[in-house]
């Protein structure tokens, strides 16, 4: 008990599961313990054993999970504001990819640019999302696109949770685009980069989940399901970039293999969403990239909805398609350009974004035995968190480490 501290005058937004919107207690407190919660309720109830805990008053403010952004290419060089030129002078984001820009020109810059300079460029990005209250961030590999380019990447995204008070989760996304040197040679490609840098990265331990880019510009279904397998018998969990331009049946892949998630889906038709719900993924929401490529096609979120499926939300930060270092600006967009509810935003970035992590029985709620991994706002109710537009109301931070401004430590 004697590292105990009891965080009262608060306004709790549990999102737990079941209770009240957004799990709410108003005049709630929080007891930490060993960088975990040992308690949670209204302070009224707070048990004899921790009245004696130290007490630290947080004045009346709003305490929710700290955020979770389950989707992102963090890493990455240089960017590519001259394709958002060209996109702006008409021409597609298939159109830039197929002449050699879109991945591939970020794949050239990345190979080029050195550990410390990836590491610098990711930093910027990694920061600007700790200053908004995110405490868990996904990177995903994906712009190597050679076994040693992308072992290359996992590494420096590693080095980001000894530098920065946060819990990164690895994936390996070999399987993003094809490097020039495999022109026509996609098969070969996934032999010999996807599949043996996967067991090395696996032997390594440097990597959490597997994912691809399920396309008509990127991967079939049936190269994907190569991957999976030799994921699945590494006991890897898989994810997908499914129906982000048209509709391959990729969400149906990642449900087949329980995945913890398909992500895009706006090409996802209804009519297939009581299918995907039998896998149990999540589905990743990524308004960025829909307002970034202006696109119109909606993802089935009433079908979703109707079938249970959990929602998550988060920025896809890239250079190409979501240049979006903000995930309150990802859940405003959901809100306005999805329609969905400010609880569904928030559940879609701590509840059910954990569980896109398979991290959902350690953080994403304010529950007992979860992690210690809590955002404090200079706010009164939840909603305000996908209301505001720009600006980030962040108090501080509490984390299993210490607390902290949500900044460098
Ligand atoms: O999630 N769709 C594939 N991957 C990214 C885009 C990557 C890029 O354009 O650099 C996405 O949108
Ligand atoms: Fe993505």
């Amino acid at each position: 008990m004697t590292d105990a501290i009891l965080y009262h005058d608060c306004t709790l937004a549990t999102m737990r599961a079941g209770d009240t919107p957004y799990g709410l207690i108003e005049q709630g407190a929080v007891v930490i313990s060993a960088g975990e919660i040992a308690w949670v309720g209204s302070y009224d109830d707070v048990p004899q054993t921790y009245k004696g805990a130290v007490a630290q008053s947080l004045g009346g403010r709003l305490v929710t999970p700290a955020l979770v952004d389950c989707h992102t290419h963090l890493i990455f060089g240089d960017n590519r504001a001259k394709e958002f030129e060209m996109r702006l002078n008409g021409a597609s984001y298939e159109e830039i990819a197929k002449a050699g820009g879109g991945i591939l020109s970020t794949m050239r810059a990345t190979r080029a640019a050195s550990d410390e300079d990836l590491l610098a460029q990711v930093l910027t990005r990694v920061d600007a999302l700790l200053s908004e209250g995110v405490g868990t961030i996904e990177i995903k590999s994906g712009y190597g696109l050679s076994v040693d380019q992308e072992l290359r990447m996992l590494r420096v995204a590693r080095q980001i949770g000894d530098l920065r008070d946060v819990i990164i989760r690895t994936t390996w996304l070999a399987a993003h685009a094809l490097p020039p040197e495999y022109k026509d040679k996609a098969d070969d490609y996934i032999d010999e980069v996807v599949i043996t840098g996967l067991r090395r990265a696996h032997e390594e331990g440097l990597v959490d989940a597997v994912d691809g880019f399920c396309e008509s510009i990127g991967f079939t279904t049936a190269q994907m399901r190569r991957i999976f397998d030799v994921a699945k018998a590494l006991d890897l969990p898989v994810k997908l970039h499914a129906e982000q331009l048209s509709d391959q049946k990729g969400a149906l892949l990642a449900s087949e293999y329980n995945g913890l998630s398909a992500d895009h889906l706006e090409y996802l038709n209804a009519n297939d969403v009581p299918a995907f719900a039998q896998g149990g993924s999540v589905a990743v929401l990524l308004p960025g990239a829909y307002y970034t490529l202006g696109e119109t096609q909606l993802p089935p979120i009433k079908a979703l909805r109707a079938h249970d499926v959990p929602m998550a939300v988060a920025t896809d930060c890239n250079p190409g398609s979501s240049p979006l270092c903000s995930l309150l600006t990802a859940m405003n967009m959901a809100c306005t350009l999805f329609g969905l509810t400010p609880e569904e935003a928030l559940c879609g970035t701590t509840r059910h974004a954990a569980k896109a992590l398979g991290l959902g029985t350690e953080h994403g709620q304010i529950a007992i035995g979860y992690r210690s991994n809590l955002a404090v706002w200079d706010l009164n109710h939840p909603s305000e968190l996908s209301y505001w537009i720009g600006g980030s109301p962040l108090h501080k931070r509490l984390s299993m480490r210490r607390e902290s401004k949500g900044n460098k430590l």
